[in-house]
């Protein structure tokens, strides 16, 4: 069942995202070579807490951190960690925050400091293609027509797109209906009408979209090596049309 979403409550997760959205930015700013994963978790939740939020994905499902940090060929749900991030390197940073009760989840990739010619065109192709599927994100469209958008244009691209971790349904919890695959036909799935909040959150791989998990039971990466990336919003679908709740 998909819970809609008053207005009051739809500016709650916009207020919660907008505190997503500037601690994103503080990340961006400190990012660095020889910064770890682990000193980002550090500050994350050291950041949220000062704003009067949690990370509420720390203790989730036993979820260790207050964020994922997923390097390179890791997709998501990598663990923090502290070794140095090195030149080159890419970094995807997903957390998902609680503010009052009500929360807000987006993840941005990163290039650490100089990036290759192919890392950079992967950043950029993954984050035209959440930005094209939220373009497709309007109402009387279908969750289909969103999936469909985003895997045409990465595929056109020569790009795969992981199919084992998708978008979701969000409000007081992490995970509500309606699922949101990043590919596959349009015009299928739910209908998007008012009051409905979900994220968005395509991962594309260099390879193939095939995943694996890893011994400690959630690090997800690709099965060939391949560099992966993602970027991920947090929406809203109103009557005076889709709003991006994660953004500053
Ligand atoms: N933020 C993730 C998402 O985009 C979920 C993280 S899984 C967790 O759906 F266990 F780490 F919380
Ligand atoms: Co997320």
């Amino acid at each position: 069942m998909i819970i809609l979403k008053t207005k009051e409550q739809i500016g709650k997760m916009r207020a919660a995202g907008r505190l997503l959205a500037a601690c994103h930015q503080e990340i961006a700013r400190r990012l660095r070579p020889g910064l770890t994963t682990w000193e980002i978790d550090q500050f994350v939740e050291t950041y949220l807490t000062a704003h009067g939020a949690t990370p509420e994905q720390k203790g989730y499902h036993g979820y260790p951190y207050a964020t994922c940090a997923s390097v390179n060929d890791v997709i998501c749900h990598g663990f923090p960690r502290k070794e140095a991030l090195k030149e080159g390197d890419i970094v995807t940073i997903d957390m998902v925050v609680n503010l009052d009760g009500w929360l807000a989840d987006s993840a941005w990739s990163y290039g650490v400091g100089a990036i290759s010619d192919e890392a950079s065109r992967l950043l950029l192709t993954t984050k035209e293609a959440l930005y094209r599927g939220i373009a497709k994100a309007v109402a009387c469209n279908r969750i289909g027509d969103v999936a469909h958008e985003i895997e045409t244009y990465a595929e056109s691209l020569g790009y795969s797109v992981v199919r084992d971790f998708i978008g979701h349904g969000i409000g007081t919890s992490m995970h509500e209906a309606p699922e949101v695959p990043h590919y596959g036909p349009p015009g299928r799935g739910p209908k998007l009408r008012p009051g409905m909040v979900f994220t968005i959150e395509p991962m594309l791989n260099v390879g193939s979209f095939r995943t694996k998990v890893d011994a400690d039971g959630w690090t997800a990466r690709t099965v060939d090596g391949s560099l992966s990336a993602q970027f991920e919003h947090t929406l809203a679908i109103t009557d005076e049309g889709t709003v991006i709740l994660t953004e500053l």
